[in-house]
């Protein structure tokens, strides 16, 4: 579907499908486009790129870039921009979405009424949970998210707060949250919610798996709003079975939208959420508003509001 922005002369030709193309489809596809708008499920690996050195931006509607090879991008000079920020406050808001519904068991809670099995209040009913006031959050990274989590843990909730982060909070920010820098291996032994908010990289691939589960509290509840391969899948649904942790909530998994059927076989204090940590409304269309603004800029050789550092 051509199209063309007014008073511009940026032509745009829109692709419109769900389903992401695989890698030779899609390098076929950008042939002779000088810019992009995709998604976090279009991979512009190394293959993609070499076959379109005539493109000049990638505009990702996503704050996460690992769908996108970037050394191979910078070596092109091709600009990468996402969406950073517009969907800082709303990803926050579903990490702690999730944690409430895994430590209070809302899924269960609602199939529980749903399939008729509430016959009587009880003083220690079948779905007791957990509380988060006055508990210890461990944030694994700790940039924008991870900042915006933080805030709600300790001014909404009494949260105590420890993060693991390549580089500290600025004093002042550290002193307001009550906040203190600990490596991985203390903040899995004493926190009591885990949240990931580190990007994908291959340092970070994996960074929980079985030693780690083995190294938290058996009442441990871990949160995932970030990528899905920050986690071994396999080693978590064995930490949920051997009761090595109490519970996990996650919105993205390795291999979307396909989840390790062990996950999914583990219902009781396990909450699964579709990758929608961005998703409302207002901040989508601000997410697509953006992205299109950044590669339009780049293409009539503006500089655009979000590049991605090279
Ligand atoms: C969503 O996962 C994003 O990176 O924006």
């Amino acid at each position: 579907m051509p199209a063309a922005f007014a008073g511009s002369s940026v032509e745009v030709d829109v692709r419109n499908a769900d389903e992401p193309l695989g890698a030779g489809e899609l390098a076929t596809r950008l042939a002779g486009y000088q810019g992009v708008v995709c998604q976090l499920t279009d991979r512009l690996d190394e293959s993609v790129l070499d076959a379109n050195p005539q493109l000049e931006v990638i505009s990702n509607v996503a704050v996460g870039v690992d769908n996108i090879d970037l050394p191979v991008a910078r070596r092109l000079g091709i600009t990468v921009t996402n969406t950073p920020d517009v969907l800082t406050e709303t990803t926050a808001d579903l990490t702690f979405a999730l944690m409430l519904a895994v430590a209070r068991r809302l899924p269960e809670a609602d199939d529980f009424v749903r399939s008729g099995s509430w016959t009587a209040w009880k003083l220690s009913p079948s779905l007791m949970g957990v509380d988060l006031h006055g508990k210890t959050l461990g944030l694994f990274g700790m940039g924008r998210i991870g900042r915006a989590v933080a805030r709600r843990a300790v001014h909404g909730f009494g949260m105590r707060l420890l993060y693991a982060s390549r580089s500290p909070l600025p004093a002042e920010q550290e002193r307001d949250l009550g906040a203190t820098r600990v490596d991985l291996d203390q903040l899995l032994s004493a926190a009591d919610v885990v949240s990931l908010h580190a990007a994908l990289t291959p340092e970070t691939r994996h960074v929980l798996g079985a030693a780690q589960f083995a190294a938290m509290k058996p009442s441990a509840i871990l949160v995932n709003t970030a990528r899905g391969a920050l986690v071994d899948e396999s080693a978590l649904a064995e930490a949920l079975d051997d009761g090595q942790i109490w519970g996990a909530a996650l919105d993205v998994f390795e291999h979307e939208p396909d989840v390790h059927p062990r996950l999914l076989a583990v219902r009781e204090r396990v909450v699964l959420a579709p990758h929608v940590g961005s998703a409302t409304l207002d901040t989508r269309r601000r997410m697509a508003d953006i992205a299109a603004r950044d590669a339009r800029a780049v293409l009539e050789g503006r500089a655009p509001a979000h590049p991605v550092p090279a």
